[in-house]
């Protein structure tokens, strides 16, 4: 064993100086621990290193890269050396992935991630002199779910069913694989024994992505009537942990009912005969094993919560019974109403009319209905409001009582509820006769209208007649309300009418006083040659006045009636006599004017031809129309009318 020389020995030496320099300057990876990416998309791991070797491929390094499963399978992909960078062939990252480097990092560029790249991304780093270091990331890939569907089940559950299905929740289509949790409200749902039951069917679809059907079923409560359910679906995302919720289902839940009321809904407050009632049951249960009846006396109304009784009578009064009957386990429960059906009869008066009171008596009539509820009563005369309460009280009745009245009866406290009758009062008493006024004198040509009015029960009967007591014929005769009228028409002239009432009770009689004036207003001068007679133009007017004076004569009374004397005539001034004296002698002295001139003109007449005559109707007949004037007088009436002068003439009616 030689040593061959120094130098060779001392180069020995500096290698082994260097060798030991070596392993003290060693190379260090540093890589982060995950990279998380969607499906699809591209992943970037970093390998970062720190070497004396310098710049990579430079050819001092040497750097491979190792896929590792999560069973745990690995494969080489990548290895670089010097200048060479190679790709393994047929590795499932053939044709993806790139590698880019420095002096300090190598980023192997993933693109299109699939599901199968999870695992873990191993970065082996060599150096001829400093050794080799490995290090690690691991690639976590996902795919965010589709939005969950949520189905709940159709029919109705009881609460005496088991353990039932409620719904089912499905999630399509995640990784890593999502995690369903059900909801009651708010309150999350886990497997109780005989209380809840989630069961799950998890399908890897041929993609490598899962889909989750989630089953829920519970033993409904009574509490469960109203609650909700949904699912939850969590799932992660790179960097976050996300869920989303479904619709909400309601299942129908049936359970017995424990109490039941009847109501009346309609209508509000007291019931009056005649009203449509709708009577209402309710419950407490929801269940499908249950009828329901409403029964009144025994008869069954309804096989519905509803009871619509149209047109109620009193009859109908009584207790109402919602009767509800569980067809599983026959028990039965009840609720009852006492209807009240108010009524309110026909107003009855007492005595009834027509009533007949003598003048000056009470009248005393009561008027009432019978009724479930207080009545108040009212009576009306002409519409207006005469009397309050039951009675109808009169004291000293007089002609201005009679007619009729109407006693109304209400029921306060319910709108609408009234009944009312009506009375004929009549006043039994002498005629009356109302004073004339212009109103009844009317004029019909020549024809004077008189009207007579006479009040007094029973009606009296009245009669015209003249001052020598000619009774006049033609009057017509009517009855009225509180007495008698009578139209009576004579040919207007001077002179007196009596209207004479007269009753059971009494009379009393009307004078009217006729005085025909012959009034000349000359509107054209005559025409020379004509015949006096046959060419009048002359505007002539009658005043005729009448003069009313009253005599009442009671013949009969009856019981407080006192007898009424015959009055003497009170409108009647004594003062006027001589008025009325000048009048007669100027109506004189003017019929004995006209007297002469139509003796005159009758003598003329006799020396005319008979033409002349002819003329002279025919004239008449053309000047038959009357003005009428009226004048009221200061303690009489007075009218005045216009008529041809002739016409007036006593002789020629
Ligand atoms: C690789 O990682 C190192 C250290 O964390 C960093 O300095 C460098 O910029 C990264 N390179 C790339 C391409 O991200
Ligand atoms: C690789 O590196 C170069 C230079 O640093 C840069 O321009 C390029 O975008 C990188 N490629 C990828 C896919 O990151
Ligand atoms: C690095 O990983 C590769 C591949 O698994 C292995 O062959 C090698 O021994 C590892 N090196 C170190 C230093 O752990
Ligand atoms: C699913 O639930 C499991 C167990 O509770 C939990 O470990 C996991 O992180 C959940 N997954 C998601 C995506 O929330
Ligand atoms: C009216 O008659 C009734 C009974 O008939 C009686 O009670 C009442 O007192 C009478 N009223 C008057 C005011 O007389
Ligand atoms: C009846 O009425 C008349 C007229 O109103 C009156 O004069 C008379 O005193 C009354 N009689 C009684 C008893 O009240
Ligand atoms: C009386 O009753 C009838 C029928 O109900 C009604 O039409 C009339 O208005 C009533 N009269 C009064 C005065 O209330
Ligand atoms: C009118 O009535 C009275 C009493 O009722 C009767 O006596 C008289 O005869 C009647 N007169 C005439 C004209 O009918
Ligand atoms: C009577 O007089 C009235 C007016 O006062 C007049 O309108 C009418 O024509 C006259 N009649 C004659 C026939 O002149
Ligand atoms: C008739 O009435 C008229 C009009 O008021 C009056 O001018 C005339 O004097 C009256 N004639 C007589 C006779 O009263
Ligand atoms: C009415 O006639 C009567 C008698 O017939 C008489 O006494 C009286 O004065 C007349 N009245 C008037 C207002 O002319």
């Amino acid at each position: 064993m030689a040593v061959r020389d120094v130098p060779s020995l001392l180069l020995l030496g500096l290698l082994a100086l260097l060798h030991t320099w070596g392993a003290s300057a060693k190379v260090e990876v540093n890589m982060v621990e995950k990279v998380e990416v969607y499906l699809g998309e591209t992943a970037e791991i970093n390998c970062s290193f720190t070497s004396d070797d310098g710049i990579s491929g430079s050819g001092g390094l040497l750097i491979k890269w190792f896929h590792e499963t999560s069973s745990g399978k690995r494969q080489k992909i990548y290895h670089q050396e010097s200048l060479q960078n190679n790709e393994e062939k047929n590795t499932p990252f053939t044709g993806r992935i790139k590698v880019n480097s420095t002096s300090q990092d190598v980023v192997m560029i993933i693109s299109n991630v699939q599901l199968s790249d999870e695992g873990e991304f191993i970065c082996e780093v060599r150096s001829v002199t400093e050794g080799s270091k490995n290090g690690s990331t691991k690639l976590r890939v996902f795919k965010k779910p589709d939005q969950p569907t949520i189905e709940g089940v159709e029919n109705g559950i009881s609460i005496n069913d088991p353990i039932s299905k409620i719904g089912t929740c499905e999630v399509k289509n995640g990784y890593p694989k999502p995690n369903v949790t059900w909801y009651r409200e708010n309150t999350p749902l886990r497997n109780i024994p005989d209380g809840v039951q989630i069961a799950q069917e998890v399908t890897s679809e041929s993609s490598g992505l899962f889909s989750i059907k989630s089953y829920l079923s519970i033993k409904v409560k009574k509490e469960d009537k109203d609650a909700h359910f949904y699912c939850e679906v969590q799932y992660n995302i790179p960097g976050a942990e996300k869920m989303y919720e479904s619709q909400r289902i309601q299942p129908t839940v049936y359970y017995p009912s424990t109490a039941a009321t009847i109501s009346v809904k309609s209508p509000n407050g007291h019931i009056k005969e005649g009203d449509t009632v709708e009577l209402h049951c309710i419950t407490d249960g929801n269940s499908e094993s249950e009828e329901i009846q409403i029964i009144h006396k025994g008869v069954k109304l309804t096989d519905d919560a509803t009871a619509v009784l149209e047109r109620v009578t009193r009859l109908q009064d009584g207790v109402y019974e919602c009767k509800i009957m569980n067809m599983y386990t026959f028990e039965e429960i009840s609720a009852n109403i006492d209807l009240r059906v108010n009524y309110l009869d026909e107003a009855v008066i007492e005595p009834k009319g027509p009533l007949e009171v003598v003048q000056k008596n009470e009248l005393n009539t009561s008027c009432n209905a019978l009724s479930s509820l207080h009545t108040e009563t009212t009576w009306l005369k002409d519409g207006k409001e005469v009397s309050r309460g039951h009675f109808l009280n009169l004291a000293n009745v007089t002609y201005e009582d009679a007619g009729t009245y109407v006693c109304v009866v209400t029921v306060p406290s319910v709108k609408g509820m009234q009944t009312n009758s009506s009375l004929q009062v009549h006043i039994q008493g002498p005629p009356q006769n109302s004073i004339p006024t212009e109103n009844d004198i009317n004029y019909k040509d020549e024809d004077v209208e008189l009207s007579c009015y006479a009040r007094g029960y029973p009606s009296p009967n009245i009669t015209w007649t003249t001052s020598d007591d000619k009774v006049l014929g033609s009057a017509t005769y009517t009855e009225t309300n509180d007495g008698a009228k009578s139209v009576v028409k004579v040919k207007a002239s001077d002179m007196t009418i009596f209207c004479k009432s007269q009753n059971g009770y009494g009379t009393h009689s009307v004078e009217y006083n006729i005085k025909a004036v012959i009034n000349k207003h000359t509107t054209t001068p005559a025409t020379t040659t004509a015949d006096y007679t046959t060419t009048t133009a002359d505007n002539t007017t009658i005043n005729v006045t009448t003069n009313t004076s009253t005599t009442t004569n009671a013949a009969i009374s009856k019981s407080t009636v006192k007898p009424e004397t015959a009055k003497p005539p009170e409108k009647v001034k004594k003062g006027n006599n001589g008025v009325i004296i000048a009048v007669i002698i100027i109506c004189i002295l003017l019929l004995a004017i006209l007297g002469s001139v139509l003796y005159f003109l009758y003598k003329k007449g006799k020396i005319c031809n008979r033409s002349g005559k002819q003329d002279f109707t025919k004239e008449k007949s053309g000047k038959d129309k009357i003005v009428v004037e009226m004048k009221s007088d200061k303690s009489e009436e007075a009218i005045l009318l216009g008529v041809n002068g002739e016409k007036q003439l006593p002789s020629d009616q």
